[in-house]
Parts: structure tokens; sequence; C-alpha cells
């Protein structure tokens, strides 16, 4: 299955994205982990994409688009895949159109997660991220047993740089503006199932398994 999880900053896609993709079997690409991951190496992606990032605007379409194009690219991609934060822009969603039209396959589903401003800021301001393994906890909402520390490796668990008030504005702003007509461009191509967002992390897991399951007799 080709699937695209979009929806603002918060809503919870990379957290659905771990857990819908194992249950899909297909390889979760984040192209916030692949930035992240870059900046932490110092790469030269990296520090091309960390002053976008700190301020809350994306990186330029043309770094984003030619980074992708190289992941999906690769074996275990071939076959299927979830796009976690990708596309974002209608010029990066026709790229996307365009290169699996070369490749012979197209998108099977767009799940747009769907929540409220205010749940979002509150979802980003607790949020902490796993260094080793990039798992997602929320200080109140999905803790760790121990503060700090990741429960699934050990890890320690960090704070994204973006996630300060001021960033957090700036992203809604920037999804309200790039990425929410996605919405429409999916919808028009019949392609979206917009997805209740709100409630615990296994309920929207749920939500979402169960809107999916009418597509997966095709795979
Ligand atoms: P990216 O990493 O993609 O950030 P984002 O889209 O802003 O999304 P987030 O990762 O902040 O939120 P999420 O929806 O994944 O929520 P999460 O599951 O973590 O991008 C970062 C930056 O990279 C961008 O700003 C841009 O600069 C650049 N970039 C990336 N892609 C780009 C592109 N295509 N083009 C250009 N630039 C690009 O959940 C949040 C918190 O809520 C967590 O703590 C979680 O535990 C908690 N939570 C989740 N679900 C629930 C629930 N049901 N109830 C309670 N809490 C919950």
């Amino acid at each position: 299955m080709r699937l695209v999880l979009v929806g603002p900053p918060g809503a919870g896609k990379g957290t659905q994205a771990q857990f819908i993709a194992e249950h899909l079997s297909v390889p979760k690409i984040s192209t916030g982990d692949i930035f992240r991951a870059n900046v932490s190496q110092g790469t030269p992606l990296g520090l091309q994409a960390k002053a976008y990032m700190d301020r809350g605007d994306l990186v330029p379409d043309g770094v984003t688009i030619e980074m992708v194009r190289d992941r999906l690219a690769q074996a275990d991609a071939t076959s299927g895949f979830l796009l976690d934060g990708f596309p974002r822009t209608t010029p990066q969603a026709q790229v996307l159109d365009d290169m699996l039209a070369d490749a012979g396959v197209k998108l099977d589903v767009v799940l747009e997660l769907v929540v409220e401003n205010d749940e979002v800021i509150r979802r980003l301001s607790g949020r902490r991220t796993c260094r080793t393994c990039n798992h997602i906890w929320h200080v109140d909402f999905d803790p760790p047993a121990d503060e700090g520390v990741c429960d699934l490796d050990g890890g320690a668990l960090y704070q994204r740089d973006d996630d300060q008030a001021e960033t957090i504005a700036n992203r809604l702003e920037v999804y309200a503006k790039e990425t929410a007509p996605l919405v429409n461009y999916y919808a028009e191509r019949g392609l979206l199932i917009g997805l209740d967002a709100t409630g615990p992390v296994d309920d929207v897991t749920q939500r979402a398994i169960d809107a999916l399951r009418p597509l997966q007799h095709d795979f």
C-alpha cells in the first residue's frame, strides 16, 4: 500500500505512522526525521535545512523533493510506503504523482488526521522524542515509565528545538497556508480519508486501521 499521512504539526502523524506502517508492513518515511538525522550528523543537507526548521518554515521544495526521490528509489520502498510529512505543498504533491506515474504505480490513500489547534499546542508542548529510536512520547498523554528515558531502548529523550511556543505558532500558520490546500487536492482525486485524531493514541490507531481495512484486500 502507498499511503500519505497529512495533518497539522502535532496531530499525531509520527505517532500513528509508527503503528500503521508496522501494521501494513511498509517502511515509514518521515521527511522531518530524515532532516533531523542530517542536522544531528552535520551533513550539507542538514546545514541547509536547519535554519528553516528552527524558524518553523518549510525547507525549499527542490531540496525536499530530491531527498524524497532518493529515498523512494531504495529497495524497501518499491512495493509500498507510508509517507509522514511529505508532500506538504502542492508542487511536492504534483511531483510525487509524477514520480509514481513514472514507476507505473499510484498513491492508494491519504489519511488526514483532524485535530483542533488548541489540542495540537498541548501535544507539541509536552512532546519528547527518543534520541536513539525516534519513538515519540508525551509527558502527560503518553509518558515513559522513567522520566527522560525511552521505555523501548533506554535512549535519552529530548525536546525538539521547533517545539517552542513562537515556532509552533509559525508552523501552524505555514500549515494553514502551504499544506492545508492538499486536503482538497487529494479529496478531488478521491484519495482522502478524514480521520478524527482526538482521544487516546490506541483509539486513533484503531480508527485508522478500520478506515484502511476496506482497501487492504487489494494488497
Ligand atoms: P515534521 O517532523 O514533519 O513536523 P510536523 O509536521 O510539524 O509534525 P510533528 O512531527 O511536529 O507532529 P506529528 O503530527 O508527527 O505529531 P507527533 O506524532 O509527534 O517536520 C519538521 C520540520 O521539517 C518542518 O517544520 C520543516 O521545516 C521540515 N520539513 C519536514 N517535511 C518537510 C517537507 N515535506 N517540506 C518542507 N519542509 C519539511 O505527536 C505530537 C505529540 O502528541 C507527541 O508527544 C505524542 O506523544 C502526542 N500525541 C500523539 N497522538 C496523541 C493522542 N491521540 N492523544 C494525546 N497525545 C498524542
